[in-house]
């Protein structure tokens, strides 16, 4: 993360933007507006990702944030636009997701400093190590009277707007998550000396769950509910697995529809454990509602991609993003682009020059268009 500050500073400072990093990790771009009572308009999208990435979820939004300050480079605006490269978004390392927008939202929960990765280090030493402080991360904070809104872009990370032939679109809502992590307890027991009944297997018991996962999931409109980890111990071929861990990644647009699935997901997974003898415990849970996007933004968004001849076209996304934290504080907007491939978190994650392009065209009407909204509501008072 130190070599991708550096080089990004680098391109900021082509355009005349001093960078530095806040105590939440999180690379910030500032150019300063005329007006010292002006407020600031936030733009930008993660530089982490996850494992076997592509290249282009998160660091994209960033990079045409830098893009949408170049293009506006002689445009006199009545207010600053921070570019944020925010740290830690995907949730990889603490399994606790936004941890930099959160941080500039004002939301950080430090207890989330004891939370430890999968070698046992805790948040705070890898905050420390990485020369931040971390008992100083509520500095990071924006206070939400000093902010005009935040707009993120962001590849789709999935197959609408390549089916539907559109180079970007309005986020409209962002699908409520459910993340849990299960534990299936059974007895371990040698693989060639104990009869297959009774047995208590628990990679059985969870094989059984992931599949019913599936199953039920494609029973109900509009809901994703995916099993991405699992963990069995001791895992080697010999020995009946006693222990398995599982991950459940639940979302829909709608929260009550989201919060029955996953009652009715947890209730599967003990039906196909308890008969035989398997116990199913849920070590952690972390519900994040469904978050709307400002409907005015949202507007002056539209009206954007007017200006630039691109018709428009709204979404919901399936995927959490930087703007799920921000939009707590912040009034936010977001506008996707279009993946021929449809496929992300994957190097076979794609997106096209002229898409991009169009993005930082309608990123940089947007910012013309709240300027002349801001001069004229201004101007009256
Ligand atoms: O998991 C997500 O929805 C996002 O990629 N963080
Ligand atoms: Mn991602
Ligand atoms: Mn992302």
């Amino acid at each position: 993360m130190h070599d991708v500050h550096a080089a990004a500073g680098r391109w900021m400072s082509e355009i005349g933007v001093v960078a530095r990093v806040d105590s939440a990790g999180n690379l910030i771009g500032s150019r300063a507006s005329g007006n010292p009572n002006g407020k600031t308009l936030l733009i930008g999208s993660h530089l982490d990702t996850v494992p076997n990435a592509g290249k282009y979820d998160g660091i994209l939004g960033f990079v045409i944030g830098i893009a949408v300050l170049k293009a506006l480079k002689s445009v006199e605006l009545p207010f600053a636009v921070d570019v944020i490269g925010f740290s830690e978004e995907e949730g990889v390392r603490f399994a606790t997701p936004y941890l930099g927008s959160r941080a500039i939202a004002g939301d950080f929960d430090v207890s989330w400093l004891d939370l430890v990765d999968n070698q046992g280090k805790s948040m705070r030493s890898v905050i420390e190590n990485f020369g931040l402080a971390a008992d100083k991360i509520s500095l990071a904070a924006y206070s939400p009277d000093r902010v005009l809104g935040f707009l993120e872009a962001h590849i789709e990370q999935g197959p609408v707007l390549a089916r539907v032939d559109r180079a970007v679109a309005v986020v409209s809502d962002i699908a409520g998550q459910s993340r849990l992590r299960l534990r299936f307890q059974g007895s371990p027991g040698h693989a060639g000396t104990t009869p297959m009944t009774p047995r208590a297997d628990a990679l059985v018991a969870a094989a059984r769950l992931i599949v019913s996962v599936s199953e039920f999931a494609q029973t109900i409109d509009g809901l994703r509910a995916t099993v991405g980890f699992i963990k069995a111990l001791p895992n080697v071929r010999n020995v009946i697995p006693g222990e398995v861990e599982v991950s459940l990644d639940i979302r829909h647009a709608n929260d009550e529809v989201r919060n029955v699935a996953t009652e009715t997901l947890c209730e599967l997974a003990k039906e196909h454990s308890e008969p035989h003898g398997v116990t199913v415990t849920v070590t952690d849970r972390q519900e994040q509602p469904a978050s709307a996007m400002d409907k005015e933004m949202g507007e002056i968004l539209t009206q954007s991609m007017s200006d630039s001849r691109v018709e428009p076209y709204s979404m919901l996304s399936g995927a959490g993003h930087d703007a799920v934290a921000m939009s707590q504080r912040f009034p936010s907007a977001m506008l996707f682009i279009r993946q021929p491939s449809g496929i992300s978190h994957h190097p076979d994650e794609d997106v096209q020059q002229a898409d991009v392009a169009v993005a930082i065209e309608v990123l940089a009407n947007f910012v013309r268009r709240l300027a002349h909204q801001y001069t004229s509501t201004h101007s009256k008072n």
